[in-house]
Formats: C-alpha cells, sequence, structure tokens
C-alpha cells in the first residue's frame, strides 16, 4: 500500500468517534459505473459499521466519486476540494476521501496538494475504503490505487442480503469492467485499466438475488459491455474461466424468474454480431433500447478516432437492430470538434444522426485528455465554430426527439415509476421499456409510487417527455364521468 505519513497531528488532538459512529455521504459524479460503484461503497461503509448520513451538512465522512472524462468534471474536483476546507474545518474528526477516475489519474499527487484531504482510492480499490477510513482516524493519509487484475474485483457486496430494497425496481449489474479499445480521444483505458469479464455464475447469481429481493430490471454495466467474454472467447478459455460471448449471458439472465426488463450499457459498435442482434428479436425480457455510441458520422474523423468502424457499418447495425426488433429506439453519443474536424465533417455526423433515426443523443465538445493520442493531434477546432456545432447538432436532435415523441403518442406503454416528476405536484415520473421519460399525473390519493408499474395511454409529447395518462381510471386525476 502507498502511503504517506500524516503531515500534522490530526484534528487538534480532539477526541474522535470510533468510526463506527460516524455518519458519511457520497457525492458523485460521471456514469453509470461511478453511481453503482458509489452505491458499492456504501454498501461497504454500512457492512463497517457507518451509516448514511442525511446530507452532507450532518456527515462525518465524505467521499468524492469523481470523473475525468472531460477537462470539466476534472476541474469540478479541484473546486469542490478547495470548498471543503471549510466543510471540514466545522467538526472535529471529519474525514474527505476521494476515489473514482480522476483518483485513478492522479494517485496520491492528490494528498500533496490538498492537505485536507485524507484518502485517495483508485477505481479497482473500492474494498480499501474502509480501511483507510480506519486509518485516517488514526491520522495516517493513504492513496491505494493498484490496477488489481483478477476476479477478486468483482467481489464487493452489492447490497446487504438482508437490506429491504424499498420500492425500487431496478439495479445495475457491473458484468465488465475496464477498456482495451483505446479510442484516441478516451482517457477510460488508462482510468479504469484493462478489459476483465465476470464470471456468468456470479452475475447470474447476483441477477437472481435481486429479483428475489423485488427489483424488476437489471442495467448490466461495463465500459465496453458487449465485449463481455470476447478476449477469453478468442483465446479459447471462456468454458474454462466460465465466461461467454455476451448474447449468451443475456439469454441466461432473460429465463431469471422475476426479471421483467433488461437494459446494459455501454455497447461498442465493433461487437455487434449475429447473435447479439438476433436476441434483440427474441429475447422477452431485452428492452427494446440501445444506447450505441457513434462519436462520428464522418469517417475520415472516425479513423482518427480509432473507433474501427465506418457510417456505414454503424447504419447497417441500426438496420438490423431495426429489422429484429421494428419499434427499437437507438440512442447515442457525439463528440463534435474533435482535430480536423472541418464543416463537411461536421455535416456528415448531422446528416448520421438523422440516417440513423437517433430518437436522443448526448453530445459533447471534444476535450483534450492528458495522455491521449488526439491530444497531440494537430488541427484543434476554435472554440467559437465547436460551440456552434454543439448547438446546430443539439438543435436537430431536439426535433428529432420531439418528431420521435410524437410517433408514440396514441400508444399504451408500461411505466416503471422512479419517483416524482420535476414539476412536482404529484405528477410521477418514470421509463417506459424504450428508456423514454413518461411523467404521469395520478389522482392525489392514487396508491402508485417508486417501484410500481403503471399501464398509460401515452397523450402528449415534449422534446424532453412523454405525459402519460393511467389507464385505470381510478389511478386518473380527474376521474370519468
Ligand atoms: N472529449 C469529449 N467527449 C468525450 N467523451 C469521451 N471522451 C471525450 C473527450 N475527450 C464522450 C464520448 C463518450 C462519452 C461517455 O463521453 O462521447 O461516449
Ligand atoms: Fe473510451 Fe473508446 Fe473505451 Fe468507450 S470504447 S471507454 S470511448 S476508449
Amino acid at each position: 500500500m502507498r502511503s504517506v505519513p500524516p503531515l500534522t497531528a490530526p484534528f487538534g488532538g480532539c477526541e474522535i468517534d470510533s468510526v463506527a459512529s460516524k455518519r458519511f455521504a457520497i457525492r458523485t459524479y460521471g456514469c453509470q459505473m461511478n453511481v453503482h460503484d458509489s452505491e458499492k461503497v456504501a454498501t461497504l461503509l454500512e457492512d463497517s459499521g457507518l451509516s448514511a448520513a442525511d446530507g452532507e451538512g450532518d456527515a462525518d465522512v465524505l467521499v468524492i466519486n469523481t470523473c475525468s472524462i472531460r477537462d470539466k468534471a476534472e476541474h469540478q474536483l479541484y473546486s469542490d476540494l478547495g470548498k471543503l476546507r471549510a466543510w471540514k474545518a466545522e467538526k472535529p474528526g471529519r474525514v474527505v476521501g476521494v476515489g473514482g477516475c480522476v483518483a485513478q489519474q492522479v494517485g496520491d499527487k492528490l494528498l500533496g496538494r490538498f492537505d485536507h484531504l485524507d484518502f485517495v482510492y483508485g477505481t479497482h480499490n473500492l474494498r480499501k475504503v474502509p480501511a483507510m477510513l480506519e486509518q485516517a482516524d488514526r491520522g495516517q493519509r493513504a492513496a491505494w490505487v493498484d490496477e488489481e487484475a483478477s476476479q477478486d474485483r468483482f467481489d464487493l457486496p452489492m447490497r446487504r442480503p438482508d437490506a429491504p430494497v424499498g420500492r425500487r425496481h431496478k439495479a445495475f449489474v457491473t458484468v465488465m469492467e475496464g477498456c482495451d479499445m483505446f479510442c484516441s480521444f478516451c482517457i477510460v483505458p488508462s482510468t479504469r485499466g484493462r478489459e476483465i469479464s465476470r464470471v456468468a455464475v456470479e452475475i447470474e447469481a447476483e441477477v437472481a438475488a435481486l429479483a428475489e429481493q423485488g427489483i424488476r430490471e437489471v442495467t448490466l454495466l461495463g465500459q465496453t459491455v458487449n465485449a463481455y467474454g470476447r478476449h477469453d472467447v478468442r483465446r479459447g478459455k471462456a468454458a474454462t474461466v466460465g465466461t461467454m460471448p455476451f448474447a449468451e449471458l443475456l439469454a441466461r439472465l432473460d429465463a431469471i424468474p422475476g426479471i421483467e426488463r433488461i437494459r446494459y450499457t455501454s455497447p461498442h459498435p465493433l461487437f455487434y454480431d449475429d447473435a447479439l442482434i438476433r436476441a434483440h428479436g427474441e429475447l422477452a425480457h431485452l428492452c427494446p433500447h440501445v444506447h450505441l455510441p457513434v462519436q462520428s458520422g464522418s469517417n475520415r474523423i472516425l479513423e482518427a478516432m480509432r473507433r474501427r468502424y465506418t457510417r456505414e457499418r454503424y447504419f447497417e447495425i441500426v438496420d438490423a437492430l431495426r429489422a429484429a426488433r421494428p419499434d427499437i429506439a437507438i440512442t447515442s453519443d457525439l463528440i463534435v470538434g474533435f482535430p480536423g474536424e472541418s464543416e463537411a465533417d461536421f455535416e456528415d455526423t448531422l446528416g448520421l444522426v438523422e440516417r440513423a433515426g437517433l430518437v436522443d443523443s448526448f453530445s459533447f465538445k471534444y476535450s483534450p485528455r492528458p495522455g491521449t493520442t488526439a491530444a497531440d493531434m494537430a488541427g484543434e477546432v476554435p472554440a467559437e465554430i465547436a460551440q456552434d456545432r454543439l448547438e446546430r447538432l443539439q438543435s436537430q436532435q431536439k426535433a428529432q426527439t420531439l418528431a420521435y415523441h410524437e410517433t408514440r403518442v396514441g400508444q399504451t406503454s408500461l411505466v416503471f415509476v422512479d419517483g416524482e416528476s420535476r414539476k412536482g405536484q404529484g405528477q410521477l415520473s418514470g421509463r417506459d421499456p424504450h428508456h423514454r421519460v413518461v411523467n404521469v399525473d395520478v389522482a392525489p390519493e392514487a396508491p402508485v409510487g417508486p417501484g410500481d408499474a403503471l399501464v398509460v395511454d401515452l397523450v402528449a409529447a415534449t422534446p424532453h417527455s412523454l405525459l402519460g395518462r393511467p389507464v385505470d381510471p381510478a389511478l386518473q386525476p380527474v376521474p370519468r364521468d
């Protein structure tokens, strides 16, 4: 373990409560893997006797789970840490820890830069958090950012078996971690390490346990989730290791009683084979939605990005998915302003968004990341041009999303309720099988809430969501005559 000695006696000699009575809060940035990592850290801390605080003001331990995908996300950490000096000084015994991708990247240098920071844990070192916390209590600061290449890194309690899920219907399940693709713009291969797939029986056991606890929807997680098992399959070792092609894993999970919805994120276009496409037409619980990052619509830029497919191949996959599952909704990630991107390249991206019929997309301005090959490429796109392209892309997408939502009006759908909508006032919000947000007005006294499934008529569309009306008259806000 890499650790550094304490710089000063920790908390001015004050009496420190035992670790077990402490209350923790976790601030999470970034993707679903980070959200899920924070859930795992929370469970580890609860297993060590700590309890979740009502908010940060009320916490003794604050963990920041960081993202470094773009420089803005990384700077967020430095700004947060600056402000946390005052938070820490407010109450003796307070502890601050940093994990996630920036922690992995910057490592123990963070301790040197911020003397009020107590511990740093890397993306493979979640299990070390309780021990580091105990050390912090003794005034020892530490950073632990070693790569863990074995299956051990999946050996984390998702949730204590006896802990009630409450009114929750969905959960994340890690199936693989790391990325070996090295797209030229992306920092993930250096923050998440090499690809490793989790043994299938462990995944099945976790999904079955979740189903028994009342979970009806699982989202399978991995940096390139559909690359699951590929290295073992290629080496002829899948049976020995206990992995298999991704489509087979999906079929096994589809057969688990109680699981009504299966999603996966994020796949890479390179790993769509016939079996995976067929799975979308055959598996009863696989949702009619795929989030399939394309990044650019220009073959020249795709090559410079090292994405290893062409726009034509992307269309082939999208068309095949639609042939297998005609109502499938396809969403994507897009980057504008990659080095050397011309107006014509950008127009190819606009053309792809239309031709692929993207229902929605996340779009970003390219942000150079340290250690990536694109960071040294010539042809920087001026900031105002990148901004203009982002706005044009987003306005086209908004129109396409609205047009898609309008095609859904008049249909009946099943919404799994997540909670209150943004509007509040008793309006509920959830997701349909296509992963669209559906807001539903219900009668004030209606016995429905988070975790429930609601059959609704889709009655109106906006660019951001659909409006649903419960089919059951008893749940409608104004009873029918
Ligand atoms: N700059 C801008 N966007 C990026 N992404 C990844 N790396 C960068 C970068 N350097 C985007 C990609 C990816 C999503 C998670 O973040 O679109 O799919
Ligand atoms: Fe990053 Fe490319 Fe790996 Fe996705 S596939 S995590 S964009 S390197």
